[in-house]
C-alpha cells in the first residue's frame, strides 16, 4: 500500500488526515512542520507528501521545492485555505501535483490522493511491462510511441516498396540511419546489400573512386581495378549520409547515376548500368545550400522526391521511456532487468535531449555501467541530467499532460475540443481564470492541468 507523509502545524488536521487515510489502508507518517518532514523524506521512502503551505520554521513551499529536488518521484499535494489560492497556483508551477483547499471534503481529498498516486505509478509503469511495449510500439527496430514517430514509420511503410529516391532529415542522433535501414528492409531489395556511406568522412580526392570504383592505372596508387559502392550495393540500397559534403564537381555525376542508373569508373571509358536505390541524409539544410550555390538544384530536387523528417526527441517525450526500455533490453542479454527509480523516470522525461536518441542511448549505457545491485537510481545518472533537472524541477513531461498526440483517436479529439471550450470560457471571463474555473465548476488546479500553457 502507498506510503503517505503529512506535514501540517495544525495537530487537528494532522490527526484528521491520519484517521481518514489509515481507514483507507494507506501507511501514514506525520510531521508537525517542514523540517521534520524533510528529515523523514531523507530517511524513508514515500509515495506522496501532503503538505500545508503556511508552517514555521520551514514552510510548505520550501518543503515542496526541497522534495522536488531531493525526491522527485514523490508526488506532492498542497493544503491551503481559500484565501491563498494564488500561492497554491504558485505551488503547482513548482511541481506540486495538485492542491486541496481547506476546509476539504473527505471524498475530494481521497479522490485527489488517488489521482496523485495513480499519476506517480503511471510514470513508473511505463518502464516496466517489457513485453507489452515490445508488442505494441515497435516498427522493425524502430521504437515509435509518439505520434511524430508513428507518422515516420507509416511513411517508411508506404514508400519503402517504391523505387523513388528518399531523403531523410533530422537533427543529429534522431535515427536517420535507422530509418534508412528500415526503408531498405521493408523494400523488395531487402535480400541485397544495404550500404551506408558517410560522405563527410571520405576525403574529396577519394570519394569519386569510392562511389564509382576505378580502373587500374586511373591514378597513382590505383594498381588494380576496384569496384565502387554503387556496384557493391547492386540490387540493394546505398545510404548516402551527410550528402551535403559531396564536392560540387561530383554532384553532376551523382545526378546522372541516379537519373540514368548508369555510372563510369574513374579512369574508365565505358558507362554501365547499376540498379541501386539511393537513400540520402543531410545534416545541413540542403535548400539553403542550393540558395548559396554550393549544392546543385537539380540534384536536390532529384534526391528529395520524398522527404522523411524525424522530429527531435524533445518534441516526442512519449518515446523517451520506451526507448530507455529498448536500450536496456538490448544490453541485458537475458540477465535480470534492472529496476528504475521513479526519480530517474521523472528526470529522463524532463530532460531536453540535445543529442537526441543517441544521447539517451549513451545515458542508459552509463546507468547500466554504474548501477548498484540491479538498481538504477538518481545517483547513477550523469550529472548533467541532474543539474538540468534541478534547474527546472517543475517542468513536467508534456506526454503525461496530454499536450501531444493530436492524432485521430477519440480521446485526442475530445481533449482538443475540451481545450477549445475551456479557452472560450476563459475569454468570456475576460481572461480571469479563477472566475472561469468557478463558471466551469472545476477547481483552478484542474483548469491549469487541462491547459498547462495558461499557467
Ligand atoms: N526510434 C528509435 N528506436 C530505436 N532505436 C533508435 C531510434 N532512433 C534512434 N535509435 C538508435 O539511436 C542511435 C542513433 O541513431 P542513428 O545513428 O540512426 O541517428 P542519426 O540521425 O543517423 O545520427 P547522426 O546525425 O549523428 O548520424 C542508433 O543506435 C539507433 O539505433
Ligand atoms: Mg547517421
Amino acid at each position: 500500500m502507498a506510503k503517505i507523509l503529512i506535514a501540517d502545524d495544525d495537530p487537528t488536521i494532522l490527526s484528521l488526515l491520519n484517521k481518514i487515510l489509515l481507514s483507507k489502508g494507506y501507511e501514514v507518517q506525520l510531521a508537525e512542520h517542514g523540517g521534520v518532514a524533510e528529515k523523514l523524506l531523507k530517511s524513508e521512502q514515500f509515495d506522496l507528501l501532503i503538505s500545508d503551505i503556511k508552517m514555521e520554521p520551514v514552510d510548505g513551499m520550501q518543503l515542496l521545492r526541497n522534495t522536488r529536488q531531493m525526491r522527485p518521484s514523490v508526488g506532492v499535494i498542497m493544503l491551503t485555505a481559500y484565501a491563498t489560492v494564488s500561492t497554491a497556483v504558485e505551488a503547482m508551477k513548482e511541481g506540486a501535483f495538485d492542491y486541496i483547499p481547506k476546509p476539504f471534503k473527505i471524498d475530494e481529498l481521497l479522490e485527489t490522493v488517488k489521482r496523485a498516486l495513480d499519476y506517480q505509478r503511471s510514470l513508473s509503469e511505463q518502464i516496466s511491462g517489457d513485453a507489452h511495449i515490445e508488442s505494441k510500439k515497435y516498427f522493425g527496430n524502430i521504437v515509435a510511441e509518439s505520434e511524430g514517430m508513428v507518422n515516420v514509420c507509416e511513411m517508411v511503410k508506404r514508400v519503402a516498396p517504391t523505387k523513388t529516391t528518399i531523403m531523410v532529415t533530422g537533427d543529429s542522433g534522431t535515427g536517420k540511419e535507422l530509418v534508412a535501414e528500415a526503408l531498405h528492409s521493408f523494400s523488395a531489395r531487402s535480400e541485397a546489400p544495404f550500404l551506408p556511406v558517410n560522405c563527410a568522412a571520405l576525403p574529396e580526392t577519394l570519394i569519386e573512386s569510392e562511389l564509382f570504383g576505378h580502373v587500374k592505372g586511373a591514378f597513382t596508387g590505383a594498381t588494380v581495378n576496384k569496384e565502387g559502392l554503387f556496384e557493391a550495393a547492386r540490387g540493394g540500397s546505398l545510404f548516402l549520409d551527410e550528402i551535403n559534403s559531396i564536392p560540387h564537381q561530383l554532384q553532376s555525376k551523382l545526378l546522372r547515376a541516379i537519373q540514368n542508373k548508369k555510372i563510369r569508373k574513374v579512369g574508365g571509358t565505358e558507362e554501365f548500368e547499376v540498379d541501386v536505390r539511393i537513400i540520402a541524409a543531410s545534416n545541413q539544410d540542403l535548400e539553403t545550400l542550393v540558395k548559396n550555390g554550393s549544392f546543385r538544384e537539380d540534384l536536390f530536387y532529384r534526391l528529395s522526391v520524398i522527404t522523411i523528417d524525424i522530429p527531435p526527441l524533445k518534441q516526442r517525450p512519449e518515446d523517451v521511456l520506451p526507448l530507455a526500455q529498448h536500450f536496456i533490453s538490448l544490453e541485458m542479454d537475458g540477465s535480470e532487468f534492472p529496476v528504475m527509480d521513479n526519480a530517474v523516470l521523472s528526470i529522463l522525461q524532463n530532460y531536453t535531449w540535445p543529442g537526441n536518441v543517441r544521447e539517451l542511448q549513451n545515458v542508459i549505457q552509463h546507468c547500466l555501467t554504474f548501477m548498484k545491485d540491479g538498481k538504477i537510481t538518481k545517483e547513477t545518472l550523469p550529472t548533467k541530467l541532474i543539474v538540468s533537472y534541478e534547474e527546472n524541477p517543475g517542468a513536467q513531461s508534456a506526454a503525461l499532460t496530454g499536450e501531444f498526440g493530436k492524432g485521430k483517436s477519440l480521446k485526442a479529439f475530445l481533449r482538443a475540443k475540451e481545450k477549445e471550450y475551456l479557452k472560450n470560457v476563459i475569454n468570456t471571463m475576460g481572461g480571469d481564470k479563477v472566475k472561469a474555473a468557478q463558471e466551469l465548476d472545476i477547481s483552478l488546479a484542474t483548469l491549469y492541468r487541462k491547459l498547462p500553457e495558461e499557467k
